[in-house]
């Protein structure tokens, strides 16, 4: 039998020292450790309908390495990406390449609710500590929640919940949710849902299209066809940008248009006036009026010279985060129970207003309503104040 099968790398290179007769000195286990640099795994997508927030929480998130040293808990920091290419049926696959292949400290990632369910089934099983920095699955904080596996970024129900209520103060009562077939789609539009009926709204139609598909005539044909007071949406990347086009091409623009911000984030300034009046609900907003928003919105654009939006705000949080759980056991990743316990109770400060973790390791944080207007996405207030997700089924062990 192999008995260093299994065993974390490093105990498997102490292991190696002893069995060589390296007597003399034989480093403890984190002297070892200290002195490897940190590996950080990106399970991230770069090609595809999502590439450009893979490249957002990249950016983000070694923006705020470098502004914190460059380092973690004192360490060097080694950085693995792998393109997940938003598949979840490559999702546990892609996962074990950075988890077992490259033995990886940490994961971070991915954007996909469907390649993070495939993730957090491999992390489950590893141990290795998982930082969600997009995908908005209800499980992986809900049933599937475990104690080395956090999301910095929200759930699928937290950006689109509180719209349900906005719309019926604005007069909509019928309204049409369109969205691709898969998790965060569906759960974003049950979300709104569940708020627009406990306020007194109808769904009067939920139309699926498949992911990541950007054809929408069809669809645009029937909401025309069913003349709703509103029509509420989830797409993000490239298809929120081509959805919010089309949608204007087809001269629905009197009929509101509301969504969680991926509608408008990363996609405003490409979309143009065909997003004018879009309402949106996010955990973010480019004109956030705060020092920690000013300054991090002016570094990012100097280094990556283009305009941060939530993703990168997502990948500067999620590094925060393992800065703060890092400083706490000096760099010793050996330590995760202390270094679990570090991250729970870290306070973020983020450019989206400061958060803490809820129980089920998911932000409890601000939800701001926002509207494009002359181009610019303005914030006309706080949807729901501190919302965190019910987490429904987590059982921590
Ligand atoms: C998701 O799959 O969870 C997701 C993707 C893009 C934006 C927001 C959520």
């Amino acid at each position: 039998m192999d008995f260093a099968k299994g065993l974390p790398r490093r105990s498997i290179l102490q292991a190696g020292l002893v069995a060589a007769g390296a007597s003399a000195f034989v480093p403890t286990r984190f002297a070892i450790g200290n002195t490897a640099k940190v590996k950080v795994g990106f399970l991230l997508p770069y090609t595809g309908t999502y590439a450009g927030l893979g490249e957002a929480i990249t950016n983000g998130f070694k923006l705020a390495i470098e502004e914190r040293g460059g380092k973690l808990g004192g360490r060097d920091i080694q950085f693995v990406a792998v393109d997940d290419e938003s598949n979840p049926a490559k999702g546990p696959e892609n996962t074990s390449k950075l988890v077992s292949g490259e033995n990886v400290d940490f994961v971070v990632g991915p954007v996909h609710s469907g390649v993070a369910l495939g993730m957090v089934k491999v992390v489950r099983e590893t141990g290795t500590i998982a930082v969600i920095a997009n995908a908005g699955a209800g499980a992986a904080t809900g049933p599937l929640c475990a104690p080395n596996i956090f999301r910095t970024s929200f759930t699928n129900w937290q950006t689109a919940y509180p719209m349900g209520k906005v719309a019926v103060e604005r007069g909509l009562k019928n309204v049409v949710t369109i969205s691709w077939k898969y998790a965060a789609g569906e759960e974003a539009l049950s979300g709104f849902e569940a708020g627009f009926t406990k306020a007194g709204g109808k769904v009067v139609k939920q139309i699926l299209v498949p992911f990541p598909s950007d054809e929408f005539q069809a669809n645009l044909t029937e909401i025309a066809a069913l003349k709703p007071d509103g029509v509420f949406t989830f797409f993000a990347g490239a298809g929120a940008l081509k959805f919010v086009k089309d949608y204007a091409a087809a001269g629905l623009k009197s009929i509101p248009l509301m969504g969680p911000g991926f509608l408008t984030d990363g996609v405003l300034k490409a979309q143009g006036e065909a997003a004018e009046g879009v309402l949106t609900t996010l955990h973010y907003a480019d004109a956030l009026d705060t020092p920690e928003n000013k300054s991090f919105r002016a570094a990012y654009a100097k280094a990556f010279g283009k305009e941060a939006d939530v993703y990168a705000v997502q990948g500067y949080d999620s590094a925060q985060l393992l800065v703060q759980g890092m400083a706490a056991v000096k760099g010793d990743t050996s330590a995760k129970p202390a270094l679990i316990e570090a991250m729970e109770k870290s306070v973020i400060k983020s450019p989206r207003g400061t958060f803490t973790l809820s129980k089920a390791h998911n932000p409890v944080q601000d939800i701001y309503l926002r509207q494009v207007k002359g181009g610019q996405e303005i914030v006309l207030g706080v949807a729901e104040k501190g919302l965190a997700d019910p987490a429904t089924g987590c059982k921590m062990a």
